[in-house]
């Protein structure tokens, strides 16, 4: 139920859209490295898909195992398996930070690689992971789905592990797109091709109507509505004439990975594919220094405002000025409720790692099991008008002192 004193606002986007000023580039300060400048890079169409190559590259196979973290996006974990592989999840502390002797103790001949997530933009620490893997045998991959930019100990996030794996569309204004990054190991061997014109024109389309759908670039969506149109149309005959076709159960046909469409799918006949133009023309061209300064700017600003209150607390104490934070992360109380009681508000908010694996539990890791059910997120993304931001402090005071 939605109380009396709060206006609905439903239509502020969780992830960057397209719009003016995403592409005219608003402020030059606040300069980070991005994964891309860590080493060779590969872009492909997802994180995922990004993870599976590391992994494939790593010559991971039937009967070995990979550490994972306890508490990780249910799309991290196909990729393991795809390649015969078993995860083993280890323990993190309750401030996401890995728990080294809980990763030596899981160690066995058949543990090749260590992944780690950087959550939310906030580093690990990556000289030790480092050393302890270089101690250990093992070969590190750095999940940088949440951390596109960022520096540790002078090198940009990425850097450190054999491998990077990283999910552009948490950061640019992109239908699909994932990197895959190595500075200690040649990519040669990782060949891309294009997956066809329909996939182009989808992502290049998606891309557009994302932004149009927030109230974005509202001059190109006048002018593109009547074609728009048409596509529309003549894309539900296509579909018809195939469901007819193929009988009335047959899915519709799938132009782009579904890794684009918040699934948990992997879908492997991705991983030889190239990201779209539209997609690598952005993540490469767009400059990096606003993205970094007004994410920055913006988590800032909710954390000031949010600080103190009741039902909830940033889940970081600080923001290093190393960290470009992918969200807005609060421990709450009772989160159930207040996930309710945001949605009806029509607050943009996201459950990262709810749920996990089947079989991760508490008794696997304590943090990982109450993280999952305790951190709500929040955008910070650069897209954010600066009203929509206003309207989501105001709502957020008024919910948690409720
Ligand atoms: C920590 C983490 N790693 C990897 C991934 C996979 O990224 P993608 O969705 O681009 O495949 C995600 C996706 O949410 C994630 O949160």
């Amino acid at each position: 139920m939605l109380r009396k004193n709060l206006t609905v606002r439903p239509r502020i986007p969780l992830a960057p859209v397209l719009s003016g000023a995403a592409l005219r580039g608003m402020r030059t300060d606040g300069r980070l490295p991005s994964v891309l400048d860590a080493g060779q890079a590969r872009l492909v169409t997802s994180g995922r898909i990004a993870i599976a190559l590391a992994l494939r590259e790593m010559g991971v196979g039937p009967g070995d195992a990979v550490l994972v973290p306890a508490y990780h996006s249910q799309s991290m974990i196909p990729p393991v398996l795809h390649l015969g592989a078993s995860p083993v999840f280890y323990r993190l502390r309750a401030d996401t930070s890995v728990d080294l002797d809980d990763v030596v103790a899981r160690l066995a001949p058949n543990v090749k690689v260590l992944m780690v997530t950087h959550y939310f933009g906030f580093l690990q620490d990556l000289s030790a992971l480092r050393s302890l893997c270089d101690a250990r045998g093992l070969l590190l991959l750095e999940d940088c789905a949440h951390a596109f930019f960022g520096e540790h100990a002078g090198r940009p996030v990425g850097a450190w592990g054999d491998y990077a794996a990283a999910s552009s569309m948490k950061f640019h204004p992109v239908y699909e797109g994932g990197a895959l990054v190595s500075r200690r190991h040649g990519l040669e061997r990782v060949a891309l091709r294009p997956a066809g014109a329909g996939f182009e024109a989808k992502s290049a389309l998606a891309t557009l109507e994302k932004g149009f759908e927030y109230g974005r670039l509202r001059l190109l969506r006048a002018l593109m509505a009547p074609p728009l149109k048409l596509k529309d149309a003549a894309w539900s005959r296509l579909k018809a004439r195939r469901r007819t076709a193929a009988g009335a159960t047959a899915a519709a046909p799938s132009l782009a990975p579904s890794s684009s469409d918040s699934s948990y799918d992997f879908d492997p006949a991705w991983l030889d594919k190239r990201s779209s133009w539209l997609s690598r023309l952005l993540v490469r061209r767009l400059p990096a220094a606003p993205i970094v300064a007004e994410r920055r700017r913006r988590y800032l600003k909710l954390e000031q405002a949010l600080r103190g209150l009741p039902r909830a607390r940033p889940l970081f104490a600080a923001l290093p000025d190393t960290v470009c934070p992918w969200m807005f992360p609060m421990l709450a109380d009772a989160p159930e409720t207040l996930f309710d009681e945001l949605l009806a508000a029509g607050m943009p908010v996201t459950r990262f790692a709810r749920p996990l694996w089947p079989g991760v539990d508490e008794t696997v890791c304590p943090a990982s099991s109450m993280l999952s059910r305790q951190v709500l997120a929040f955008p910070c993304h650069q897209a954010l008008r600066e009203d929509e931001l206003d309207w989501m402090i105001a709502t957020l005071r008024t919910i948690l002192q409720s």
